[in-house]
């Protein structure tokens, strides 16, 4: 962009003006000043001159022109501060390289929903038990208005009638997933007698929703709406937008598990939380906190899950560069929980005493519950350990490395020694597949197969019956991949991982997308599958051998049938080697 028009840019843009949008200024003699909303104070040292166009703090240094002043507040580029800027200022700008989003119309049609769930919650007869609910969890109608909360009322089409009302075309409610159509034809809103969080971009606009059951007896605790052009979970973080200037200011983003956490603590005076939703964080959600600040703190729940995630979190924020720390939270709470339990004030407490570096947390958390008199457990140990710090400094290698040597009882030179314990990948103990055959192997890369292509998941489908499978939970999710089908021809995974139970979930997360089939992306083409079909058929074969094998050998009448049963499958094995 050329110097004139930057000038321009700042000369046309009244820094009062625009710096009132963010911070509550008086005027002091010839100048403006206000709280700096670059840093936490206590008295006004946020200078505004009129004069020479320009703001600044006299204590932290933060400000500058309109267009520095504007990109540092929003967080964005340079030229996009300066291209809003020339906008509201009326400048034509010529050769615009970065045109106007072309999702505007989708953000507009979101933040119509979100406005009329507001709405319900506040107005509608129905509304009234969802605020009630509300209430009892301590929300107020502060929080309410601050978290933009909603509710959808339990008619299956109200918000389909009203956006028709307004004019706005089906496919595109569809297209949205706010709205969908049953086999008759009829269209039925996705959310019915739900809580609704609205989820916003980290830009601000409403890209999605999530809502809450009100039925403690409901099998689905949330619903979210399906992944769609703007509404991608894995790169979005829920409330990051509206934390930016706690984040700014306390120069740190504290990272929840669930909603109500980031909401009870926005309650109980810490604002700069941001959530995940319900899926494991991402290299892309780390980069987000990484944009906007170099420090994070992990306040997941202090259950087992919670600290397995937390153990996985770690990597990719530090990645990043970011500085991590863990709050710990006792007796297995999650933040929403303890704040209920013992108050603001413990909370805040929390804040100082219990938090960990990202090393310290680990440490513990792989010496918790194994006995280091067990040469398994001393070596588990070690490995997770040993990797912990295989790329850390020197000072907290040699730190961790003593440390360790003293809790194994022995020589620290012998740990330095064994170099291939740095490349062994470590997979967390809970889940370590008992012995994964062939057999299980086989049964993974067909699910694998299912979930990257419709073709071959009815393939499989028509090869194999449900009882094929070994593994229960492999059986479910295959069942849960054929549903799915049913009414799409692709299968996106995060909106796949919505629909299963928590439990199938974590299996998926943790044992089968960490698979090194799925990671690598390879990709077994349908000529490719008979031989993993075979593989399951055997194994469900010889299952059923074991089992007679059994049965002839402890009962004292046995029938023919299954002796004969049992030679046929004798000879069925031996054939197919
Ligand atoms: P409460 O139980 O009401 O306190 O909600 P929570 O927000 O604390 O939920 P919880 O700790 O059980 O889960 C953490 C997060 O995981 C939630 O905020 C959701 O984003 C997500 N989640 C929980 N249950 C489900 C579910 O059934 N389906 C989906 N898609 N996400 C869920
Ligand atoms: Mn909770």
């Amino acid at each position: 962009m050329e110097d004139k028009l930057i000038n321009e840019i700042n000369e046309k843009t009244a820094i009062v003006d625009l710096v009132s949008e963010f911070v509550s200024l008086s005027k002091r003699g010839k100048n403006f000043m206000g709280l700096c909303p670059f840093h936490q104070e206590k008295t006004p040292s946020f200078s505004v001159s009129p004069e020479k166009n320009i703001a600044k703090c006299m204590s932290c240094g933060e400000g500058g022109t309109p267009i520095n002043f504007y990109r540092k507040i929003k967080n964005i580029s340079f030229e996009e501060a300066a291209l809003e800027l020339a906008e509201r200022a009326g400048i034509e700008i010529k050769h615009k390289k970065v045109k106007s989003d072309p999702n505007t119309h989708y953000f507009k049609l979101m933040n119509e929903v979100a406005q009329f769930y507001q709405f319900n919650l506040k107005n509608s007869e129905k509304g009234q038990e969802a605020l009630k609910y509300l209430y009892q969890r301590q929300m107020t109608d502060e929080l309410i208005s601050h978290f933009k909360l909603g509710y959808a009322t339990g008619h299956s089409d109200t918000l389909y009638q009203v956006l028709k009302d307004k004019k706005y075309a089906v496919s595109d409610m569809i297209l949205l997933g706010v709205v969908k159509q049953a086999d008759d034809g009829t269209y039925y809103d996705l959310f019915s007698d739900r809580i609704i969080f609205p989820i916003t971009s980290p830009r601000g606009d409403v890209v999605g929703l999530s809502g809450r059951t009100l039925n403690p007896k409901d099998q689905v605790k949330y619903i979210n709406s399906p992944e769609t052009v703007i509404f991608k979970k894995g790169y979005l973080l829920y409330h990051l937008f509206e934390a930016l200037s706690d984040i700014r200011m306390s120069k740190q983003v504290v990272l929840y598990e669930g909603f109500f956490d980031v909401i009870s603590s926005y309650a109980a005076g810490v604002k700069n939380g941001v959530a995940t939703m319900g899926t494991a964080l991402t290299k892309n959600q780390a980069q987000l906190i990484k944009n906007v600040t170099k420090s994070v703190l992990i306040a997941y729940d202090g259950d087992a899950a919670g600290l397995k995630a937390t153990d996985h979190a770690i990597p990719l924020l530090e990645r990043e560069q970011l500085k991590v720390e863990v709050l710990t939270i006792p007796e297995k709470m999650d933040p929403d929980d303890f704040i209920k339990a013992y108050g603001p004030e413990k909370y805040e407490m929390l804040f100082g005493e219990y938090t960990l570096d990202a090393y310290a947390f680990r440490y513990h958390y792989y010496k918790q519950g194994k006995n280091l008199q067990d040469a398994n457990d001393m070596k588990a140990f070690r490995r997770q350990v040993m990797v912990m710090i295989q790329n850390s400094d020197s000072s907290i290698r040699a730190f961790y490395a003593q440390k360790l040597a003293h809790d194994l009882n022995i020589p620290v030179e012998s740990l330095q020694r064994k170099k291939s314990v740095q490349s062994e990948p470590i997979i967390p103990k809970s889940d370590q597949p008992k012995m994964i055959d062939k057999h299980q192997k086989a049964e993974r890369y067909l699910i694998f197969a299912m979930l990257r292509s419709k073709e071959a998941a009815e393939f499989i489908m028509k090869s194999l019956k449900q009882t094929d499978f070994a593994e229960t939970i492999t059986a479910a999710i295959r069942l849960k991949i054929e549903n799915y089908y049913e009414d799409h021809r692709e299968l996106d995974i995060n909106d796949f991982l919505d629909q299963l139970t928590l439990e199938q979930r974590q299996h998926m997360e943790n044992v089968l997308l960490t698979d090194m089939f799925w990671t690598n992306n390879i990709v077994i083409s349908t000529d490719e599958l008979s031989p993993y079909i075979a593989l399951v058929k055997e194994a469900n074969l010889k299952r059923r051998l074991e089992y007679l094998r059994e049965k002839i050998k402890n009962e004292d009448n046995v029938s023919d049938i299954l002796i004969n049963e049992r030679d046929q499958i004798i000879v069925l094995l031996k054939h197919n080697k």
